[in-house]
C-alpha cells in the first residue's frame, strides 16, 4: 500500500490525537495537526489579516475557531511536504472542507463517535506533557509517577482550553461548524464511523483495520 492519506474527524476529546499518533507510527505517515501547529504559534501576529483578535491564542483560549486564512495556510504547507499523512483538526467548517478538496485527495475519512457527556469528562481530566505532547488522563490513563511523563520525564500540565467553561464552548462551536462537515462526508458515502467510546486499544484495532481495508 502506498502511504495513505487519512482524515480523522471527531468532536473535541473524541481521541483524534491519541489515534493519530498510532496511525502515524504504524503507517509511517506525517501527523498533520492544526491544534498542535497553532499551539506552537499562539503568539503569532495576525493583525495584518483584518481579524477580530491579533493572535491565534486569543481565539483558542476562548474555544473559538482561528480564522480560516491562518489555518488553511498551515495545512497547505504541511500537506505539500508529506507523502502520506493523517490530518487531525481540519477541516472544521464547510469552507475549510472545500479548501481541502483543492489541496489533496483523501483515501479514507474516519469519524470517532463519542457522546457529549464522555467528551466533557475526557477533556477536563486530560493532562499533556509540556515537553513531548504525550496525552494522559487523571483517571483513565495515569502516568507511572503523578505529574511526570512516562515517555520523556516532562511535566504534565492541563491545556488552557480544557477548563469546563471553555470545553462547553468548544463543543458548541463543534456542533455548529464541524458537524456539517461530518454530514458532508457522510452524504458523499465516504465516512467510516468508528465507536470511539471503546477502550483506546479497541478503538485502535478498528481504526487500523479500516485503514487497511479502505485505503
Ligand atoms: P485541537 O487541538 O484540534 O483540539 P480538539 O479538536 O478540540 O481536539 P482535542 O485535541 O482536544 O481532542 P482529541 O480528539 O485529539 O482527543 P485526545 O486524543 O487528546 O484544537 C484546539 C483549538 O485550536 C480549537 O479550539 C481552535 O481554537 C483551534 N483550531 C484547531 N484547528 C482549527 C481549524 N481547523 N480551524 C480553526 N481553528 C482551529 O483525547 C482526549 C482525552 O481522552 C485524553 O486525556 C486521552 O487520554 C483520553 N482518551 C482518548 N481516547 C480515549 C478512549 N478511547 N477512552 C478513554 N479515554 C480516552
Amino acid at each position: 500500500m502506498a502511504q495513505p492519506h487519512v482524515l480523522i474527524l471527531g468532536a473535541p476529546g473524541a481521541g483524534k490525537g491519541t489515534q493519530s499518533a498510532k496511525i502515524s507510527e504504524e503507517f509511517d505517515v506525517e501527523h498533520v495537526t492544526t491544534g498542535d501547529a497553532l499551539r506552537a504559534n499562539k503568539e503569532m501576529d495576525i493583525s495584518d489579516m483584518d481579524t477580530e483578535y491579533d493572535t491565534p491564542g486569543e481565539y483558542m483560549d476562548q474555544g473559538e475557531l482561528v480564522p480560516d486564512e491562518v489555518v488553511n495556510a498551515i495545512v497547505d504547507e504541511a500537506l505539500s511536504q508529506a507523502d502520506g499523512y493523517v490530518l487531525d483538526g481540519y477541516p472544521r467548517n464547510l469552507e475549510q472542507a472545500e479548501e481541502l478538496e483543492g489541496m489533496t485527495d483523501l483515501d479514507v475519512v474516519l469519524y470517532l463517535d463519542v457522546s457529549e457527556e464522555e467528551l466533557v469528562d475526557r477533556l477536563t481530566g486530560r493532562r499533556v506533557c509540556s515537553e513531548c505532547g504525550a496525552n494522559y488522563h487523571v483517571e483513565y490513563d495515569q502516568p507511572e509517577e503523578e505529574g511526570v511523563c512516562d515517555e520523556c520525564g516532562g511535566e504534565l500540565i492541563q491545556r488552557d482550553d480544557d477548563t469546563e467553561e471553555t470545553v462547553k464552548e468548544r463543543l458548541r462551536v463543534y456542533r455548529e461548524n464541524t458537524e456539517p462537515v461530518v454530514d458532508h462526508y457522510e452524504d458523499q458515502g465516504v465516512l467510516e464511523r468508528i465507536d470511539g467510546e471503546q477502550a483506546p486499544d479497541e478503538v485502535w484495532e478498528d481504526v487500523k483495520h479500516t485503514i487497511e481495508t479502505v485505503a
